[in-house]
């Protein structure tokens, strides 16, 4: 495992044992954020589809950090489809963002320097960082 991946499983499991499923509080953020996007999970009653949605990312994340294998294009892939159910392209660098900024918030002063700069290393990679990010 190289430094990024390392970092990157490391934030994971932190969150993981810190927190337990980090899913309730991403969407919470993202509803807030965009109050627009709730009604497109009406059908998941059970939150499945949000889970399921969230680990992919996450498995998109790790595999960016071993090569970038498939992330991308799934990611620009999946960005078509979505548009279909209404997510405008550019959702997914905001989601991806929150994702980060929950996962710090969650951990908290177990947050690292390392954390942070691995994070903001892959989404950039992913081209979906948006811009004032850098
Ligand atoms: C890296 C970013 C993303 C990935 C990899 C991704 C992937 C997926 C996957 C795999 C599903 C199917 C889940 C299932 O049915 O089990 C899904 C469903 C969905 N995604 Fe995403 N997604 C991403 C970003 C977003 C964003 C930013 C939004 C909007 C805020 C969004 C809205 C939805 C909606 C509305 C569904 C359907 C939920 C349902 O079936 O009720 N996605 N996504």
């Amino acid at each position: 495992m190289d430094g990024l991946e390392k970092t990157i499983v490391e934030s994971l499991e932190r969150v993981a044992e810190t927190a337990g499923d980090p899913t309730p509080a991403v969407y919470e953020r993202l509803f807030e954020r965009h109050p627009e996007m709730q009604p497109l999970f009406i059908l998941d009653r059970n939150g499945s589809a949000r889970g399921h949605m969230l680990s992919e990312a996450l498995d998109c994340v790790l595999d960016f950090c071993t090569g970038d294998k498939y992330a991308s294009n799934f990611i620009e892939s999946e960005q078509m489809n979505h548009d279909g159910l209404g997510v405008p392209p550019d959702i997914f660098s905001t989601f991806l963002a929150i994702v980060v900024e929950v996962f710090k918030e969650l951990l908290g002063t177990d947050w690292t320097a390392e954390m942070d700069t691995a994070w903001k290393d892959v989404l950039k990679g992913l081209e979906v960082a948006p811009p004032s990010a850098g």
